[in-house]
């Protein structure tokens, strides 16, 4: 895809990953659409790019974690910039630890955000995309999609989710002219990997999670993320994996599952506390 003259939209674009992606795609031409529920950092953002090329931004303070929440997303972008070419879910939360200590509110929040506003964006934006021809959708998963993430059963479950309906939206749409792409990096060094304002055992970073990504390999910064991204969109391949060993453990992970979990335990012990 060329990104010239194309209108995009990316969630969780206030910090983070999606501001960098957000950056990189006008940079490359297109009109942005940022999208998050920190209006703050979003204005910030908006302001920015449109120093840069007056129009070409448009914030929607937004919570995607509502099928409500995506559809006045999607309409207000359509409203502004008119067909959207391509729509970026990249929003996410890591909250949510073991059994006992997760309650349903954070299980719920982790499906509907990490999930299930990845399948009700794509479900508004789909008539229009088929009846077009095309369409690009994107999202933000994560290595712990393809592998798991130690201290958190919510991340673990909801980012596989995620790569489970890229796959599946790609099965079913690719031949009608819809572009899927699937980011699923280890640690990238924004908020969420370095969170300051969470209480210890709340999220899956702080509870061993994050010491566990970070032994697993480098932290990449944002923008070098998105830089591979837009290079992977550009080419229009399936999966963005920034980490290559990802590829490594998860080779060993389709090789040998039980050598493979005994290791996930190892790895567990050492960072958990840590
Ligand atoms: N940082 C990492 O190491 C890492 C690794 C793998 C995957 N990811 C994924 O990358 C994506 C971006 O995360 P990040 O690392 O940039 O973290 P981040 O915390 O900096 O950014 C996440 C953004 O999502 C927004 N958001 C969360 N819930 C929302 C909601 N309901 N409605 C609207 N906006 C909402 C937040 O306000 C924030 O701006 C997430 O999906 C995350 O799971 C991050």
């Amino acid at each position: 895809m060329n990104f010239e003259g194309k209108t995009t939209v990316v969630t969780g674009a206030a910090n983070g990953i999606g501001a960098a992606l957000a950056r990189r795609f006008h940079t490359a031409g297109a009109r942005v659409v940022v999208a998050d529920r920190d209006a703050k950092n979003l204005e910030a953002i908006e302001k920015e790019l449109n120093s840069i090329r007056p129009d070409s931004a448009f914030a929607v303070v937004a919570d995607i974690g509502t099928e409500a929440g995506n559809v006045a997303l999607i309409d207000a972008a359509r409203a502004k910039f008119g067909f959207i070419d391509l729509f970026y879910a990249n929003a996410g939360v890591a909250t949510g630890t073991d059994l006992e200590s997760t309650d349903e509110a954070t299980w719920n929040a982790a499906m509907n955000i990490n999930l299930h506003a990845h399948r009700w964006a794509a479900k508004h934006l789909m008539g229009e995309w088929l009846a077009a021809g095309e369409g690009y959708f994107c999202s933000t998963a994560s290595a712990a999609g393809l592998l798991s993430q130690i201290g958190s059963g919510p991340y673990s479950v909801t980012k596989h989710g995620a790569v489970a309906f890229a796959e599946w939206l790609s099965i079913t749409y690719g031949d009608r002219g819809i572009r899927v792409t699937t980011l699923c990096p280890q640690g990238v060094n924004t908020n969420m990997l370095n969170p300051t304002d969470a209480p210890a055992a709340t999220t899956a970073v702080n509870s061993g999670g994050g010491s566990a990504v970070k032994a697993s390999g480098a932290v990449l910064e944002p923008s070098e993320v998105a830089d591979i991204v837009y290079d992977t969109i550009v080419a229009e391949k399936f999966l963005v994996m920034p980490h290559p060993e990802v590829h490594t453990y998860e080779k060993r992970k389709v090789d040998d599952r039980d050598r493979w979990l005994s290791g996930m335990r190892r790895l567990q012990a050492r960072v958990v506390g840590g």
